[in-house]
């Protein structure tokens, strides 16, 4: 499945093709261009969790830009993805509100728990863990994001106890 994705050239499907009409008519047709970032995201959704060079260039053709428009937006922002990445993408904050709370602690217990470093993927490429600036959750610190979900006011323990309850 995963090897498709790389052998034949991206396409949206019906759904994400209704989804991008939803998303252009937020905007001014002259400004279509704003779309960019959302419909992104809608790609990176669709083709695997990640922008492969050839779904960037895609999402490029889809809105009439110039590939270099794309891959600066898709470069420069940490949410896209231009590795492949895991089944679980662990996102953990490590800026300075959750590390005055110790996520020192939670990098640490990840990593001995899953095997891998910050920034690595596990062989069975179930999870990728990545230290992360600022998630917007301070007030919970120290947090992590697992896919679309928060987990916060951590411990190790209860990370351990969050890993162990993916499916
Ligand atoms: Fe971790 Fe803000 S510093 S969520």
């Amino acid at each position: 499945m995963e090897q498709e994705q790389h052998t034949r050239a991206p396409q949206f499907s019906q759904e994400a093709l209704a989804k991008t009409e939803e998303i252009f008519n937020r905007y001014p047709p002259e400004h279509r261009e704003a779309a960019l970032m959302p419909i992104l995201h809608l790609a990176q959704r669709e083709f695997g969790g990640w922008l492969a060079p050839e779904t960037i260039d895609y999402v490029a053709d889809f809105m009439n830009l110039a590939p270099i428009r794309v891959y600066e937006v898709a470069s420069f922002y940490t949410m896209y993805n231009l590795k492949r990445v895991g089944t679980y993408h662990i996102q953990v904050c490590t800026n300075i509100s959750c590390w005055l709370c110790n996520s020192d602690a939670i990098v640490k217990t990840l990593e001995r728990k899953l095997g891998i470093g910050l920034g690595q993927t596990t062989a069975d490429q179930r999870f990728t863990l990545v230290a992360v600036e600022c998630l917007g959750a301070c007030v919970n610190a120290p947090m992590l994001q697992i896919n679309d979900d928060y987990h916060e006011n951590l411990t190790p323990e209860k990370v351990v106890g969050i890993i162990d309850q993916l499916p």
